[in-house]
Order: C-alpha cells, then structure tokens, then sequence
C-alpha cells in the first residue's frame, strides 16, 4: 500500500447535494459524477439511497454508468450513505452493488448531544448499533466505511471504543467527521493522532477526514488530520454542502500538489480537470462561486493593482504561487481598473494592436484613470474607444440626425433612423428588432450596409438618479474581410472596432456607440480609405 497516497472520496453528491437549493436531476448528477471520474476522484459518494425512489435510482444509475467505464485507468468506488439501520444498508446496497467497486458508507453519532437529544439512546446502545449494523453491511459488501457522526464533539475515550468495535465488525475505512465544523486545526491534528495511537486494528484501516466550514476552518482540519495520518480526504467541488459547506476538493488537492516539499503526499487527481468540474457543478446546482473564492473563483487569477501588474509583467512567480493552467483555467488576468499602472496599461493596449508614442500613452492614461474611477472593469472596447478619441479622432461617414422608438408590451419594438451620409444627404430607415437596440441597429444595417458581426455590448449609468446619464460601449467584427487592413492610421492591427456613445437616452447613446464603431470600420473599406 502506498502510504504517502491520499485518497480523494467526493460527497459533492451526497453532502454537497444537502446544500440548500441544490437539487440536481438525475441527469445532472450522473454528468457530475463523469465529470468527478474524470477528474480521478477515487470514491464518489453518489447519494443516500434510502432518502427516496429517485435518489436510489440516481445512485443505481452512477454505479452502473460511471462505476464500471473503464477509460484506461480503473473506475472510481460509487457509496451510497446509510444511517445504522439495516433498510437504509439495504437501500444503499441495492443501488451500489451494479459497480465494480461498491462501498457502503454507515453512520450513528456518538457525541453526548446527539446520543442524547437526537437518538435518544445511551452509549452502550451506539456502541452495540454500530457494531451490529457494521457487520450487516460487511455481510454484503467488502468495503464498508463507518463515521461517528460529530466525532469532533465526542469523547475520544468513547469514540476509541466504538472505532475498535467496528474494525472488529468488519470496517474498512473510518471516517472522522467534524460534522458541525467546530475544532480547530490543532484539535483536530490531535485527535486524529490520538485515534492512531489508540485503536487496536487501525493500522489495517484507511482513516478518513471529513470537515465542515462553519468557523471557515474545513480545509485547514483536513489537511491537520492529513499531517496526522488519515488517508482519504472527503470533500465536496467547490466546498459546497451543509450550512458553510465542507472542505472543498480544489484547496485540499491544490495544498497538496502546491506544497508537496511540506506534505509529501499525492492524490491521483489530474489538477486539470478542476475548472471544468467546477462550473459544472456551479451551473447544475445553481451555487455561485464567490469571486474571491481560492482556486475557482473568477479573481483566483487575476490582478488588479500596478505593482501586482508589473510584478506579473515581469516574472509571474511575484504574485502567482500556481499557474492558471494547472487548474484548467484559461490564463491568468490583468485587470484594468483603478488600481492599475501605466505598465499594465501600455501592454494591453500593445496586445490591441496599438503603437502609441510615449506622449501619446501619457494623455491616454490619464483619461483612462478618469474613466476607471467612474467604471470598475475596463474593457478592451472601452479602450479602443479611448484610443481613437484620444489620438485618431476617426471621420464621421454617417452621423445620427434622428431616432425614433416604440417598444413596450403592446407591440413589436420599432426603430426609425434617420443618418446623415458621407455627402450630407440623409437617409431614413425603419426596422423591427427583438428590442428597441436591436431595432435601432437593424434600421443603421440597412442604411450603412456593411456586413459585422456585434462581439460585445456593454451599457451602464455614469451619473446617478433616474435622469442618469448612460454610456455604451460596443465591439464590432468586420467579416467582409476589408476590416483587416487597418484604419487609416495604419496601427490598428486587429478586425474589431470599439464604439463609445453618451446619452440621457440609451437607446440614443447604443445607436450613437454602434455608428460610432462602424465609421471606424468603413474608413478601412476601399470606398473610404482613400478618401
Ligand atoms: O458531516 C457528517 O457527519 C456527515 C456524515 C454522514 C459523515 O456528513
Ligand atoms: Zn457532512
């Protein structure tokens, strides 16, 4: 057995399942369950079998789908948790048996509140439940896991006791869990310790940790009790689950690969695999991931402030302790907004295509700190905006001379557009859109004609109140294939064009943003260029 390996067991299933509002179908669930056998989790608890009809079924149907592919390497154990009845081991084993490696998953608390107040039985009663109800489970299958449920709140004289009466009865696995999230690193690390030093029989048991977040503290208890010997981490993608959640998989397998010189563990976990996993799961149980969340979120990568930038900029290890790709996300961020520098600045607008002389990045930066300090994210058509206002105040072909809408629930949304053309002569066209700005620029279409493809469109309030003044931002694509030439300036190097437009009205300042971006476009057509 290698005992530096560290088994990944995922409950994202089961206990992630018990977050609030995170129901899954069925189909959903055997998606994530691909998705986790794919990431090379070696158990999945896919469910509690005896909850109902369909959950027993949706365990059934992983256990047979996903518990017996074989895409080269051996397929993940499916378990089904069961509480220490004999119907729920009968339950959990009816669905688990179809996969190649069933386990069995049984559970009773054995903290003095639960006994208590919950169960209302005395110690000896758990003592001889769990006992029995473990060697039930060991009678039809060969891995069973045992958990005394709020370990973290128990007596560990008492816990030693029941951990050996299990072991005897047939256990495989035991699972430590902190089931309401309230030790400490220490205390935990300890008590896991004291399990290995105490129980007779545990050596020839794999001890697993299972930890929840209440006090924020489930990855640093996993990884405690880890440094003391468990070796299965239960965990959930995205540390979704119970109340605050449960350890999530991406910090304990990240720690893990990151500080390997610390640990000296493995996991057989291909790291690659974690984005996509995450936002599978994020999208079928509808549980955002915080931003700032470690590993996952959408900031794990991405910087903001000018000394972080240019520390980036020059050598990634400055502020990155991993690499984006690693975990299957696309690249690390440089995020333009207020904090950033000039150095930042600079590169983005080279990666636009932009050659701009020194002066000309001067002037430009102080305007884009002005527009920062107005907007959070800076985008690259908020650039392009600012760049050709700034520097090459583009030829106005066409210009707005008249808009007229009517929208609303009553009718279709209808546009009249009325443009001034290269020559000064006016044009007027009316279109009907999905809404009033597609309207609008269907009516602009059939005036200018150029064919383009509308990549972003971005509208929010500059000033405050009702009378709130809006701003758009767009990014067109040229596809007739003249857009490749480049303005006039001959520095543009890319097929898109930024358009900026202001109003009251955001119909008005949409049109204007969209006329605005496709001058930009008509000036590279031979009928313009020379012009
Ligand atoms: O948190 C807990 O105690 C559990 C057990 C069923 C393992 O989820
Ligand atoms: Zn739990």
């Amino acid at each position: 057995m290698n005992t530096n390996y560290v088994r990944i067991f995922d409950t994202t299933l089961r206990d992630g399942e018990q977050s609030p509002g995170a129901t899954m179908t069925s189909p959903e669930k055997l998606e994530v369950a691909r998705a986790l056998a794919r990431l090379g989790v070696d158990v999945i608890e896919a469910g509690f079998p005896a909850a109902s009809p369909d959950d027993l079924e949706a365990v059934r149907r992983i256990a047979v789908e996903i518990g017996n592919s074989s895409s080269g390497k051996q397929p993940p154990a499916i378990c089904g948790l069961a509480r220490a009845t004999s119907k729920d081991i009968e339950k959990a084993w009816e669905a688990v048996k179809p996969a190649a490696h069933p386990r069995i998953h049984t559970f009773i608390a054995t903290s003095e509140i639960h006994m208590e107040h919950k169960l209302k039985m005395s110690r000896e009663q758990v003592l001889e439940k769990a006992r029995s109800m473990v060697s039930y489970a060991r009678s039809l299958c060969e891995d069973v896991e045992f958990s005394p449920e709020d370990a973290g709140r128990s007596d560990p004289q008492f816990l030693y006791q029941v951990l050996e009466a299990v072991i005897e009865a047939g256990a495989t696995t035991l699972n430590i869990p902190d089931t309401v999230g309230y030790t400490t690193p220490d205390e935990f690390g300890a008590l896991i310790s004291g399990i290995m030093k105490n129980v007779k029989g545990i050596e020839n048991c794999i001890v697993s940790v299972h930890c929840h977040d209440d006090l924020g503290l489930a990855t640093a208890n996993s990884l405690a009790g880890i440094n003391a010997g468990a070796r299965q981490a239960e965990v959930t993608m995205n540390g979704i689950g119970e109340r605050a959640g449960n350890t999530s998989l991406e910090e304990v397998v990240m720690a893990l690969f990151t500080r390997r010189p610390v640990y000296g563990l493995e996991t057989g976990i291909d790291t690659t695999q974690i984005m996509h996993t995450s936002k599978l799961v994020s999208n079928y149980t509808g549980i955002q991931v915080q931003p700032n969340k470690a590993i996952v979120g959408a900031n794990a990568f991405a910087h903001e402030a000018g000394i972080h930038q240019d520390g980036m900029l020059k050598n990634h290890q400055t502020y990155e302790i991993m690499r984006p790709e690693t975990v299957g996300a696309k690249q690390s961020l440089l995020v333009l907004g207020k904090h950033s520098g000039s150095h930042a600045f600079k590169v983005r607008l080279q990666e636009l295509g932009f050659d701009l002389t020194d002066s000309e990045l001067e002037k430009l930066f102080e305007r884009f700190k002005h527009l920062a300090d107005k907007k959070k994210d800076i985008t690259d058509a908020d650039l392009e905006a600012l760049v050709s206002d700034e520097i090459y105040h583009p030829r106005e072909i066409y210009q707005l001379d008249g808009l007229q809408v009517a929208c609303g629930t009553m009718g279709m949304p209808t546009a009249t557009v009325r443009l001034k053309g290269p020559e000064g002569e006016l044009h007027v066209h009316a279109a009907v859109g999905a809404g009033p700005v597609d309207a609008a620029y269907k009516a602009v279409d059939e005036i200018v004609r150029t064919s383009n493809n509308l990549v972003e469109f971005s509208i929010r309030a500059i000033t405050e109140g009702i009378d709130a003044l809006g701003e758009v931002t767009v990014r067109i694509e040229g596809t007739n294939g003249s857009a490749l030439l480049g303005p006039q300036t001959g520095t543009f190097q890319s097929r898109t064009f930024g358009g900026y437009g202001a109003d009251t009205d955001i119909i008005v300042a949409s049109t204007k943003a969209y006329l605005s971006a496709l001058n930009k476009l008509l000036v590279t057509t031979e009928k313009y260029k020379s012009q």
